[in-house]
């Protein structure tokens, strides 16, 4: 490994690592994939797809009629049989897929890929018998359990489109996306273990389908044991429904462009958005990407994503790609300090993982916690490490590498959307070098493009927004229900071209730097949270009169959510500040969208800074939340509105003292 002297006197852009010599020598991939890709890309994603196994194979790679594209026209394939029954054929059946840890301590479980293969099998029959048929749509929503992944094979199977919604969420965020999608069955649990205790979920399911008069069926797992409510007919226990099913199942092979799911996310508007994406592009995508970026090799190799099959990284990176790819990997239930802050690395060193993927957030907090924590445990198994959902920082990048790859492993800095399906920025750890915080350049047979204001490229150097100017086999096919927003939201801005939503630059090494969201869209923790999703929480509060979201840098979380709100009449409890009117608050948003979306302050105000066209002026409430010095405020209607919101904060902070 080479590493340019006086390294710590550089700034990150100059900073560079090659590959190291053992990654590079048996690599997957070598640096001719650019070129060949370059040169033939759709020749290039056509040899990609034939990694997987098609029945029927496709009549051409691209009908692409902006902005409506499908990918293997006329192919068909069983997205379920590529993850599964094709290992089992080639004799892999014996391997572990799934090495499932719970979080209390020793609730293990070990899958094979023969043993993953029956219970899919039996899961599809009972989802038959619950009448869903090819084209249906299914919610899941379920703790990070094998039957998680169970399901969504189950689905895939049957040609059923599922649409997974985070266990975080709560019963209002449950009915919008049940309705949205007109889903017909419900998969759950009674619960799940979180942060050392059991927590429900079913009453979440209970309360939302009040309110959903379609679903008929809801397939109920056993994990806690807590006592749950029963609606007879309805409700069926998944240990009496599955487990008297036949132990095969005859697949059907569905077209490359069949539903393969719906997920939900979060964009500038209050209305989450239902991202489909389909089979056969989706998945060699997925497949190639996860082999390729993780150089995976899996009769050796043990992988962890630790992200949580409620988001597009599960999706992607814990179930359909290394699934396809044949690979033996870890999945944990619960939350990283759930019998002690150094649990991660315990499982690292007792499972001997190679490949690990997580996000920022969850390194700057393991940075926070401390060096003796990993340097406790044997970490000495990983090859790769890499990087998903949020800019990493630099400072981040090298303590990665330092702690927890310990300067042998490369880092993988890995960008991509829900929307995008897959990966589509980063390097690749036997042929790119790295540069600490940089997602380094696009994958081969990827094309982006930076633009100014006016949409024209900005070449190879300097900032502007980051767009795809060619399509790609993952790409989403659409917004569910709502073609209108789908084409308004990503090609309108330059037209031609998909526009991400992010801010992105080159150096002058040509390699890119990803900037974060340029739109209303936060990011907390690597999750996205749109502001006006939780200003309208806010507002629906009886007490609210106005509310305004902004999303203010924090060190661990990225960014965090800061509330200004106004409130009708009188709160009861000024003396403190509001603190409990607050908290009730930050409750009741809690209960409309999920935990995850509560902000981390509320700011009560008389007023919002308004222009004097009545626009809110979020640039100068981002730069109160940061406390920063103010900008420009000669556009303010009404200039003492920031001092009487200044005020309103010390005086918060006051109480707190
Ligand atoms: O802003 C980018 C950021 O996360 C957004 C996508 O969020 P989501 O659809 O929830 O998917 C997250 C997991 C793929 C992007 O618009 N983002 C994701 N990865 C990176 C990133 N920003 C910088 N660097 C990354 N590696």
């Amino acid at each position: 490994m080479t590493e340019q002297t006086g390294l710590e006197a550089l700034s990150s852009e100059s900073r560079r690592f090659d590959p190291p010599a053992d990654v590079a020598a048996s690599a997957n991939v070598t640096a001719e994939v650019y070129e060949q890709a370059a040169a033939d890309r759709l020749g290039f994603w056509e040899e990609q797809a034939r990694r997987l196994q098609w029945d029927t194979e496709w009549t051409s790679a691209l009908d692409w009629q902006p902005p409506y594209a499908k990918w293997f026209v006329g192919g068909r394939l069983n997205v379920a049989v590529n993850c599964l029954d094709r290992h089992v054929a080639a004799g892999s059946g014996d391997r572990v897929a799934l090495h499932w840890v719970g979080e209390p301590e020793g609730d293990t479980r070990d899958l094979t890929y023969a043993e993953l293969l029956r219970q899919v099998c039996m899961t599809a029959s009972a989802l038959t018998e619950l009448g869903v048929q090819a084209g249906d749509r299914v919610c899941i929503y379920l703790p990070m359990v094998p039957e998680a992944v169970i399901s969504m094979l189950a689905c895939a199977r049957i040609g059923a489109a599922h649409s997974v919604v985070f266990g975080g969420f709560s019963a209002q965020a449950l009915v919008d996306r049940i309705t949205d999608a007109g889903a017909k069955v419900v998969i759950t649990a009674d619960g799940g273990y979180r942060r050392g205790a059991a927590s429900a979920l079913k009453p979440a399911v209970d309360e939302a389908l009040k309110r959903c008069p379609d679903v008929t069926s809801v397939l109920v797992v056993k994990r806690t044991r807590q006592d749950v409510e029963w609606t007879e007919g309805r409700d069926h226990w998944w240990s009496d429904l599955v487990d008297r099913q036949p132990e095969s199942h005859e697949a059907q092979a569905f077209d490359a462009e069949q539903p393969l799911f719906l997920l939900y996310t979060s964009g500038t508007t209050g209305k989450p958005k239902g991202i489909l994406h389909t089979s056969g592009g989706y998945l060699t995508q997925a497949a190639w990407t996860h082999w390729a970026v993780f150089d995976l090799k899996p009769d050796s190799d043990v992988y962890w994503c630790t992200a949580d099959v409620g988001w597009v990284t599960g999706h992607s990176y814990l179930v359909y790609g290394p699934l396809a790819n044949g690979a033996t990997q870890m999945m944990y239930e619960g939350t990283p300090d759930a019998g002690g802050r150094d649990r991660w690395w315990s499982i690292i060193e007792q499972y001997g993982v190679t490949l690990f993927y997580t996000a920022p957030t969850a390194i700057r907090t393991f940075m926070k916690w401390g060096d003796d924590l990993p340097g406790g445990r044997d970490l000495s198994s990983l090859r790769i490490l890499g990087s998903v959902g949020e800019p990493i920082n630099p400072e981040a990048w090298m303590w990665y590498r330092r702690v927890i790859g310990g300067e042998r492993c490369p880092i993988v800095d890995t960008w991509w959307q829900t929307e995008t399906g897959a990966m589509m920025i980063s390097p690749l750890p036997g042929v790119t070098s790295t540069k600490p915080g940089s997602a380094m350049g696009p994958l081969p047979g990827i094309s982006v493009d930076v633009v100014d204001g006016e949409g024209t490229s900005v070449g190879k150097t300097g900032g502007g927004f980051l767009t795809l100017d060619e399509p790609w086999p993952a790409m989403l096919r659409g917004i569910w229900n709502d073609d209108a927003r789908y084409r308004d939201t990503y090609w309108s801005r330059f037209p031609g071209r998909y526009f991400a939503g992010d801010g992105a630059k080159w150096d002058e090494d040509h390699v890119l730097w990803l900037l974060g969201r340029v739109d209303d869209v936060m990011n907390i923790s690597g999750h996205r949270i749109s502001t006006t999703e939780v200003e309208s929480a806010l507002v629906s509060h009886p007490k609210v009169a106005e509310a305004a979201v902004v999303g203010a840098a924090d060190e661990t979380t990225g960014q965090a959510i800061v509330a200004f709100v106004t409130v009708k009449g009188t709160v009861g409890d000024a003396e403190s500040g509001g603190d409990a009117f607050a908290q009730e608050l930050r409750d009741h948003v809690a209960k409309e969208i999920g935990p995850i979306a509560k902000p981390r302050q509320i700011v009560l105000s008389p007023e919002l800074p308004k222009t004097r066209s009545g626009k809110i002026m979020r640039r100068l409430l981002v730069d109160i939340a940061e406390r920063r010095e103010l900008g420009d405020v000669t556009t303010l209607a009404d200039p003492a509105v920031v001092k009487a919101i200044d005020d309103s904060m010390a005086a918060a902070a006051g109480a707190k003292r």
